[in-house]
């Protein structure tokens, strides 16, 4: 991938370590790039400078960061010159065509496609999960899909006190997952549908309002669709874990913000509904909401918005003996999209994984 690290950005963390990195955000126009613009306000990310890029089509649009007022720029190479790290959420021809070529103008990628998710030279990373997988980092760190980082979040605590041998989900994707035009299009639907007006559908092979769809994705030969191996594979990389047996089916459903998550897992051994609510609640950014009398339960309106994972339902799962139920609910955009790639922009300082010493 010939990652190597280019004079003036070693230079400037080594002279001085207290200088913040100098960010370029590709897709700040998106759904992810507007939230991530609000979580790097409301978490304070030091910044030196930070850059606005999207298509010609947003170029001189003014979006507002941190109080400021930031002109968006049409994204090309010569933006990245004196970057320290871009975050690339746009679209997978973006990440392709672009990535390679930031890398060797200096700055380290945290992308939010699928392209290299599963290269075995790119970190897949969950922060809470799987932080020391960044020292690995060529000058490429991948997020994960949206639906895999929430069942990760709720799986880890548990596979790491009783490993998991199967497990099952079936996810309820909202129709953000497919970025805003998606949720633009689901109002108007609703719209339509209320007026008595013919329905267009353009962001799914359906429509989405008053429906749902057991398709995310590109079909595969195997009769799953892209979005469910993702789910399968990508969880097996973030818990270093490739034993596990993982089958899942994605579902859109006509929600705005949060995918929820139906998820029967099997562990080694038994494990206690009250084992699993402990190791849940001590680990970070896990919130347990679970108590059926009184209709207390992880909803989409209750995370939307909100940074933690949630999970509730949980239950001996009534096939096994060794299984467990449970219900698990998360913002997309946020821990599933912007917020974990801030996280990992967090760790990235923190470990100080700008410096030399990287392999080349
Ligand atoms: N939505 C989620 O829950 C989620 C979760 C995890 C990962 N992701 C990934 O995050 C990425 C962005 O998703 P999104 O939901 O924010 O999509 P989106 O709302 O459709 O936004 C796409 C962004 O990409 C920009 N873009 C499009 N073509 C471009 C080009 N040729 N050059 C530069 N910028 C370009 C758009 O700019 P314009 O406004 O100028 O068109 C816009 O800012 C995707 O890779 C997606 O797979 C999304």
């Amino acid at each position: 991938m010939g990652w190597r690290p280019v004079g003036t950005t070693t230079d400037r963390f080594e002279e001085s370590e207290l200088s913040n990195p100098r960010i370029a955000v590709v897709g700040a126009t998106g759904a992810v790039g507007a939230v991530f613009l609000s979580i790097i306000e409301e978490r304070k990310f030091p910044f030196e400078e930070i850059k606005l890029l999207a298509s010609s089509r947003s170029a001189g649009k003014r979006l507002k960061v941190g109080g400021q007022e930031i002109e968006v720029e049409e994204t090309t190479l010569e933006a990245f010159r004196d970057v320290d790290i871009a975050f690339v959420s746009a679209t997978t021809a973006v990440s392709q065509a672009l990535i390679p070529a930031i890398v060797e103008a200096g700055a380290v990628v945290i992308d939010d496609s699928a392209v290299y998710r599963m290269d075995p030279q790119v970190p897949l990373v969950v922060p809470e999960i799987n932080a020391d997988d960044l020292k690995e980092h060529r000058g490429i760190v991948a997020i994960p899909n949206c639906s895999t980082t929430q069942m990760a979040m709720a799986l880890y605590p548990l596979h790491r006190a009783n490993p998991i041998k199967r497990l099952v989900a079936d996810s309820y994707q909202s129709v953000s997952g497919a970025g805003g035009a998606a949720i633009a299009e689901l109002q108007e639907q609703w719209r339509s549908i209320l007026d008595g007006a013919p329905v267009r559908a353009e962001a799914f092979p359906h429509q989405i309002a008053n429906n749902v769809l057991p398709e995310i994705g590109s079909p595969r030969p195997d009769g799953y669709t892209s979005e469910e191996w993702k789910m399968v594979e990508e969880t097996r990389k973030i818990m270093h874990a490739p034993e596990i047996a993982i089958s899942a089916t994605c579902v859109r459903v006509p929600v705005s913000i949060c995918h929820s998550e139906a998820v029967h897992v099997e562990f080694t051994e038994p494990m206690s509904v009250g084992e699993a609510r402990e190791l849940l609640e001590a680990f970070p950014g896990v919130t347990v909401v679970d108590d059926l009398s009184t209709h207390q339960y992880p909803m989409a309106t209750l995370g939307a918005g909100r940074d933690e994972v949630f999970v509730g339902r949980i239950r001996k799962d009534a096939s096994h003996v060794n299984g467990l139920a449970m219900w698990i609910v998360s913002d997309n955009l946020r821990k599933g999209a912007a917020l974990n790639a801030i996280q990992i922009a967090e760790e990235l300082v923190k470990q100080n994984l700008f410096l030399s010493g990287k392999p080349s």
